[in-house]
């Protein structure tokens, strides 16, 4: 009898086996396939690359508390907790996020980040790289995943703040015609780095646009604003801004280029999180000035041991953690745009439709300036409590 059960059970097992041992393809997350994510870029996506390229050894403030404060643990990223490419990658089904590329020994199989901070497009930035240089390191190991893979999976680009940061610090007093000269050979540059990935066999971008730069709080306090933002760095930033879904248009409308990419409007996310100095809309009870730091905006030395740095009580209610990075929890959110807003936020395509976007392919809609949303929204919710709010607002 019991030898029966026993065979029964093997049988059933070895069903059980067959059945799901041998999928033709394998799915995860509601669809998306499984393929990698790779970011490139500055501080916003270093998954803790930067320690790595230090020619002496020392401490980092990002490998250093209050850094990872949320998760306990300081892992060379900008932020309380996770960062950008970590949400997308829990929504990619990546488990525990992408690792740092520069580390030895990790497990590179869904995919890296090459991002490092103080990273820039231009110049030659200290114990950091360029964007090419990434992409030239990406291009080194790139016998680790094969060429479809390579075609199928994802390529995230944060990149040009510490060159518009340093353009501004070393060029107080450009004038427009300086301004637009500077952004033309960054975004040339930005544009041969994204061929070279493309040459490699890259064919799924993800690129947001810079955020309003003058209204980080570490601008707005090196600059002495208060409230206001700097605004010739808003100009160099929407300068740049504007370039970019042209300059993707142009790759993908190229004959059976099967370029694919979106373009994520974050100059417009932050600036409506940040307009009041509070955004209770968003959740975030403060959003002028930072959670870590010291000075008018608590926007400077964060984790520097030789700064006698301020921590706010709760990071979660913070829409940035120090000068310019962000917390978690709006990290968090910002993925969740990336992944499923509306077109006005991210166009022509969520990151979710680029992922599942048939490979080889040309895109059937390009990028619009000025693109309004054409999905039909529900009529808001209203309560008593919440007259006077505008919830079409919370995109
Ligand atoms: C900053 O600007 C200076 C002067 O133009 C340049 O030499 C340097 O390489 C730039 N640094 C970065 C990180 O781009
Ligand atoms: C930030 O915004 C709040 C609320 O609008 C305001 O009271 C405060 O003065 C602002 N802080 C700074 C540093 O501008």
């Amino acid at each position: 009898m019991a030898g029966k059960c026993n065979l029964v059970s093997v049988l059933g097992a070895l069903l059980v086996l067959t059945i799901f041992h041998d999928p033709i393809i394998v799915y995860a997350g509601e669809g998306v396939p499984n393929v990698a994510l790779f970011a490139f870029g500055d501080s916003y996506y270093d998954a803790g690359n930067k320690v790595f390229l230090l020619k002496k050894n020392r401490n980092l403030p990002q490998n250093l508390w209050p850094y990872g404060k949320s998760i306990d643990y300081p892992d060379g990223k900008f932020s309380d907790g996770r960062i950008v490419p970590d949400f997308i990658g829990d929504f990619m089904s990546i488990p525990n996020g992408i690792p740092p590329a520069l580390k030895p020994d990790v497990d590179l199989s869904r995919g890296a980040s090459f991002a490092v901070a103080d990273a820039s497009i231009l110049g030659a930035p200290v114990e950091s790289m360029t964007l090419n240089q990434q992409v030239n390191k990406f291009k080194s190991m790139i016998s680790k995943w094969t060429d479809d893979y390579i075609e199928k999976s994802v390529f995230m680009i944060y990149i040009g703040t510490e060159d518009y940061l340093n353009f501004t610090k070393t060029n107080p007093k450009a004038d427009t015609s300086a301004q637009q000269a500077f952004v033309t050979s960054v975004t040339n540059r930005l544009k041969n780095d994204i061929g070279l990935l493309y040459s490699l066999g890259a064919s799924k971008f993800v690129v947001p646009l810079l955020a309003p730069l003058g209204c980080l709080p570490i601008s707005r306090q090196e600059y002495k604003t208060g409230n206001e933002c700097y605004e010739p760095l808003n100009d160099l930033a929407k300068l740049h801004n504007e370039k970019i879904g042209p300059m993707l248009n142009e790759f993908a409308k190229k004959p059976n280029s099967g370029f694919q990419f979106t373009v994520f409007d974050f100059y417009n996310a932050v600036l409506r999180r940040i307009a009041s100095g509070r955004s209770i809309h968003y959740r975030f009870y403060v959003a002028n000035t930072s959670c870590c730091g010291v000075g008018t905006h608590n926007a400077y030395g964060c984790g520097m041991g030789n700064v006698h740095s301020k921590l706010c009580e709760y990071q979660r209610s913070y829409f940035f953690f120090d000068g310019r990075h962000n917390t978690e929890k709006a990290q968090e959110e910002i993925a969740h745009l990336l992944y499923g807003a509306d077109p006005n936020v991210i166009q022509p395509m969520t990151v979710r439709e680029l992922i599942v976007y048939p490979v080889k392919e040309n895109m059937r809609e390009y990028w619009e300036a000025n693109k309004k949303s054409i999905r039909r929204r529900r009529r808001p919710f209203r309560a008593s409590y919440l007259d006077g709010l505008d919830l079409s607002a919370y995109y």
